[in-house]
């Protein structure tokens, strides 16, 4: 399954544009401004019903005007039977309008047909913005492979609060304050131990697929390595450490520290405070790797995520799509043709530059499909 057309109606900047996509690579440039990013913004709104630019999706709707629309086309590769995805986004209304074939339908059968990743520049900031944008942005990419996480994110926070809320207002001479402290604090203990433990998992999993993409596309890449830091989880081994094993070792830790958080009315201990480093020979990747190796980094970490994306046991058949934004901007020729190697593997991919590449020259490769250039104006 491929999008082999999208219209884009008031969306961003256009007022009714229209394009034809093919299965493969398809490289859309033109002039800074002209639309680029909108365009990938707008068929991972359909997919993802997300955008990477706003919260806000009265955002996506041209300015001064009360709707959009966004239509895909998406068509089999092995029959010539086409669908109509679409999205409408109005002012007046709370929720968007989907549906399949002009029949409205909800954001799950939506999303059923493809799976997609996208890679855009900003994505940098999650390296260099410290850890806490880091470990949110992977928290993220977990919730998004096991949706029925999203519950205990959710917990945990409440729980934070409520905790804190104790710590810092409540009288401890009276035996309730204890006894709902207590029972708070054993129910943070089991929902952090769970988090904490998938996110181990997570990252164990990751690793290795973010250093194999890393050395495809670059080859005398250092082994990259991650510094999970915390207080309460030691991991001198390369074993994972078992749930019960953090819940105990939390107890423990959170008991040694009950006078401290108390006078600090805060919650000192947990995966809310523990650090994320990627490290290469011994330092964090923030501080030694250039621009453009942060950048493949991080073009690499969103390929890793997307393979585990689409490894996942479904129930339904979706297809993949990669979408990235200005990535070659970045990149050395060499590192270039690797990357088209790597992305001729992927059953669609769209990425988006200024200039035009002269791929073939570039390349000097033979694709069993064409390369779709395609000027956006
Ligand atoms: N809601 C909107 N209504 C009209 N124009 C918009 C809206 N949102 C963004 N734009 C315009 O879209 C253009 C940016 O498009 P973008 O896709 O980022 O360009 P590029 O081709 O460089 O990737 C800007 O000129 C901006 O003014
Ligand atoms: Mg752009």
């Amino acid at each position: 399954m491929y999008i082999c057309q999208q219209r884009l109606y008031n969306y961003r900047n256009f007022n009714n544009s229209q394009w034809q996509f093919r299965s493969g690579i398809n490289v859309l440039y033109g002039n800074n401004g002209v639309g680029k990013s909108n365009i990938l913004e707008a068929i991972d709104y359909v997919i993802n019903k997300a955008s990477f630019k706003t919260t806000n999706r009265l955002n996506l709707i041209k300015y001064k005007e009360k709707y959009s629309l966004i239509q895909l086309q998406i068509k089999d590769n092995n029959s010539s039977k086409i669908n109509n995805l679409d999205v409408e986004i109005r002012t007046d209304k709370e929720d968007e309008k989907l549906r399949i074939n002009q029949k409205r339908v909800t954001k799950t059968e939506l999303s059923q047909f493809f799976i997609s990743s996208i890679y855009t520049p900003i994505l940098v900031n999650v390296v260099y913005n410290g850890v806490t944008s880091l470990r949110s942005f992977l928290d993220n990419a977990i919730i998004e492979l096991k949706p029925k996480l999203f519950l205990d994110y959710k917990n945990l926070k409440d729980l934070l609060y409520q905790r804190a809320l104790i710590l810092k207002t409540f009288d401890f001479n009276k035996p309730q304050t204890n006894d709902i402290f207590h029972q708070i604090t054993k129910q943070y203990i089991k929902t952090a131990a769970k988090i904490c433990f998938y996110r181990l998992a997570f990252l164990k999993k990751i690793l290795p697929l973010i250093n194999k993409f890393y050395k495809l596309l670059n080859n005398s890449a250092d082994d990259i390595t991650i510094d999970y830091i915390s207080r309460y989880i030691n991991l001198t081994n390369d074993n994972l450490v078992s749930e019960t094993q953090i819940t105990n070792n939390l107890t423990k830790i959170l008991d040694g520290v009950f006078i401290q958080e108390k006078s600090a009315g805060q919650n000192l201990i947990g995966p809310h405070r523990d650090k994320i480093v990627f490290m290469s020979n011994s330092q964090p990747i923030s501080v030694i790797f250039s621009t453009g190796q942060t950048q493949i980094f991080c073009l690499a970490l969103i390929l890793a995520i997307h393979e585990l994306k689409t490894k996942q046991n479904l129930s339904y058949k979706p297809s993949d799509i990669l979408l990235l934004d200005d990535i070659l901007a970045s990149l050395d020729n060499t590192t270039i043709v690797k990357l088209f190697k790597l992305l001729s593997n992927y059953n669609q991919v769209f990425i988006t530059n200024a200039l035009k590449l002269d791929i073939y020259k570039l390349t000097k490769l033979t694709f069993k499909e064409e390369i779709n250039e395609l000027q956006i104006k």
